[in-house]
């Protein structure tokens, strides 16, 4: 049995006020029978461990460097993030493969550096309009999905899988619940035929999930959750999609 697990990924948003307010919203809907988490900047860990130590709801970060330490300047490691009791880190969400030129690769070796550390990667995965409109989905999602687990190899199953179709992040485009679920039953068959776990792992939605399509979504049988953007970021709305 899966546990639905959302995931907030705060993006660059945020003030330490705006946050302390946010947080404050989630904690007090507690309990929730989902696993919760938030995906926030750096810069704000250590307040969020701080204000979210103690409860159930966890907190991560939205990169990791693929290094373990050295003249990387900017990075941060996941030794750092571990000490900060990160759970998750985001790897190779779509606005870091189109705007740092991050290769599959390059996420695979993240993902691998940050379960080195004991810290669960949230891998992105997901085709852009084009690659859909040409009847590419799945050889994409594929292909990211299997550098992955190439590298990570008999660890694979410890990952968390987000599929977020580029074309629905930010444009209020939602896949429908049959199209997501669609690509989730590709990708949980990849993931049980390479690690014989794949029906143990979760696999998130993400793409413009709000509170009121959030429940048709997890009602799918392959959706496990979500990866929430822009709602993730009004204590109401995150809230309605934890309980969706
Ligand atoms: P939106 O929910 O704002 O579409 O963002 C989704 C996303 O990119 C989460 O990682």
């Amino acid at each position: 049995m899966r546990r639905t697990l959302v995931v907030g990924n705060w993006k660059m948003h945020g003030s330490r006020p705006a946050n302390a307010e946010l947080l404050a919203g989630v904690l007090a809907a507690r309990p929730f029978l989902a696993d919760v988490a938030v995906c926030v900047p750096f810069v704000y860990l250590n307040e969020t461990a701080a204000t979210l130590a103690g409860s159930e709801v966890r907190w991560g970060a939205q990169d990791v460097s693929q290094h373990a330490q050295g003249p990387h300047t900017g990075e941060i490691s996941a030794a750092m993030l571990s000490e900060f009791g990160c759970r998750y880190a985001i790897v190779g969400h779509s606005e870091r493969r189109a705007h740092h030129a991050e290769s599959d690769d390059l996420v695979a070796a993240k993902a691998q550096a940050a379960l080195s550390r004991g810290v669960t990667p949230i891998v992105c995965v997901g085709e852009t309009l084009a690659e859909r409109e040409s009847g590419q989905t799945e050889a994409v999602v594929k292909r990211q999905l299997s550098a992955v687990i190439h590298t990570l190899a008999h660890c694979a199953a410890e990952m968390v899988v987000a599929y977020e179709p580029v074309w629905a992040i930010g444009t209020g485009r939602t896949a429908s619940p049959e199209q997501a679920q669609a690509v989730h039953a590709v990708l949980r068959a990849q993931l049980q035929a390479a690690t014989g776990r794949g029906d143990a792992m979760r696999i998130l939605y993400g793409g413009s999930v709000k509170p009121d399509n959030a429940a048709m979504l997890f009602a799918q049988p392959d959706i496990d959750g979500g990866l929430i953007g822009g709602a993730a970021l009004k204590a109401a709305d995150f809230v309605a999609i934890c309980r969706a």
